[in-house]
């Protein structure tokens, strides 16, 4: 689906923030228990789906290619589905295009699975993903024998689908989508399916792939599936998003006097960087681990804010922070300079990040160097507050609304509604924190 994003909110100075949460459910986990249901021999429920718009694409594909889902929206703001699984290799021809709307997990995670079925499928998306790099998955999955045709290297995608072999692949950019395309090929292929990472990547495609008895191999740094193994129905729970979490967090360690704890949330550590990179600026951060549903951790976090130091964030953290770094930048309004490099990856997202984050921080009054592969972030004085445009990227409305909490008067965002997208009832939840 695609998001208008027409809302302008205000948002208003924080004097402090206080208060106990849950998030949405985790939108990468919501993804892969969707798609591996659907491949299931039978049916599986899944408790905690993500209520974001991404994964509402992810299930409107899946119903597009034969599968049977029901969704009911409960009474605590969270819904549950139940996935009719079709059995490996068991989705049908979809009747017509098949709309990821803003979600590149959807494309690229659903073009691995659809490489290797034996009908021919287009996946498009809205302007947004229309204009995101799709070769990184083209690639690997021509290199398995598919066949992948797109224009420039960006979607719309037409599939010819047919028999894969099993390959090793070497990606030349750290992404766990790409990492997930490949292996949920190599489900569908002949032989084993390795990928070997240049940086370790959100690893919820090999736990998804062993809480529904699918054996990885994770010996010799690299990742392998065998194709070919039935995948069993499960009873599954997703924990609540840390990429949404992280909102909270920085902004309950940067307004002075916060207390702030988020229950049920994802604790997986291939996503938790953000929490020591907080600590290394001087937040008091607790974290329990109270559940390991799926092999996913999860559990409770407290985070009170601190005196907070400058923050310098290089290449080797950026892959386990990369959807933080936003937020991370947004902190800069609050005090301390942070500068982040080694992230030109950040330009490929939902916006070009870079430049995006760095107009929005600047129009709330934020100073922003920007470079090829980063920025730097420094405030000089208290931020005035103003008009900040999303640029109809959700984790940029947030970041900006955690940087408008800093202002000396209100600040606008533009496009807010563009938080759908992953964090329905984000703004709520920002009024409900306010002390
Ligand atoms: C995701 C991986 C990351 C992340 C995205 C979700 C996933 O993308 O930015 O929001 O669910 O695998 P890349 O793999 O392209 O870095």
């Amino acid at each position: 689906m695609s998001v208008a994003a027409p809302t302008s909110v205000i948002v208003e100075p924080a004097r402090r923030l206080r208060g106990r949460l849950r998030v949405p459910g985790d939108k990468s986990i919501s993804h892969r228990y969707a798609l591996l249901a659907a491949l299931a021999g039978g049916t599986s429920t899944i408790d905690g789906y993500s209520t974001g718009a991404d994964c509402g694409s992810t299930l409107r594909c899946l119903r597009e290619l034969g599968v049977e889902i029901a969704k009911t929206a409960k009474n605590d703001g969270t819904s549950a589905v139940t996935v009719a699984g079709r059995g490996l290799g068991g989705l049908s021809r979809p009747a017509r295009m098949l709309d990821a709307g803003n979600s590149g997990t959807t494309m690229r995670l659903l073009a691995g699975i659809l490489a290797g079925h034996p009908f021919d499928a287009v996946l498009t998306g809205d302007a947004s993903l229309q204009r995101r790099p799709m070769r990184r998955i083209i690639e690997p999955l021509e290199r398995m024998g598919g066949r992948v045709e797109a224009d420039g290297g960006r979607p719309p995608l037409r599939i010819r689908g047919g028999s894969l072999n099993g390959t090793t692949y070497v990606p030349a950019v750290a992404s766990a989508q790409v990492k997930s395309a490949v292996l949920l090929a190599g489900l569908h292929a002949r032989g084993v399916t390795r990928v070997r990472e240049p940086a370790p990547t959100r690893d919820h495609t090999e736990r998804a792939l062993e809480a529904f008895g699918v054996p990885i191999d994770t010996g010799d740094g690299a990742v392998a599936v065998a194709g070919g193994s039935p995948l069993r129905p499960l009873a599954l729970m997703v924990p609540g998003d840390p990429s949404s979490a992280a909102f909270w967090a920085v902004a309950a360690a940067a307004v002075p006097d916060s207390d702030v704890t988020i229950e049920g949330v994802g604790l997986n550590p291939t996503r938790t960087a953000f929490l020591d990179v907080l600590s290394r600026a001087g937040a008091a951060i607790e974290v329990h681990v109270e559940d390991n549903s799926g092999g996913e951790p999860s559990g409770e976090i407290r985070i009170r804010s601190g005196s907070l130091r400058n923050l310098v964030i290089g290449a080797a953290e950026v892959p386990s922070l990369i959807d933080e770094l936003p937020v991370l930048g947004a902190l800069a309004a609050h005090g301390p300079a942070v500068e982040v490099g080694g992230a030109s990856e950040l330009r490929h997202k939902e916006s070009d990040r870079i430049t995006a984050l760095a107009a929005g921080l600047r129009a709330i009054g934020v100073r922003v160097e920007e470079r090829p592969d980063g920025f730097r972030a420094e405030r000089a004085g208290v931020p005035q507050g103003g008009a900040a445009d999303a640029a109809g990227d959700h984790r940029l409305a947030m970041a900006f609304a955690v940087a408008g909490l800093a202002g000396a008067g209100p600040s606008v965002i533009h496009g807010a509604g563009a938080t759908d997208v992953s964090y329905p009832g984000f703004f709520s939840a920002l009024d409900s924190l306010h002390a």
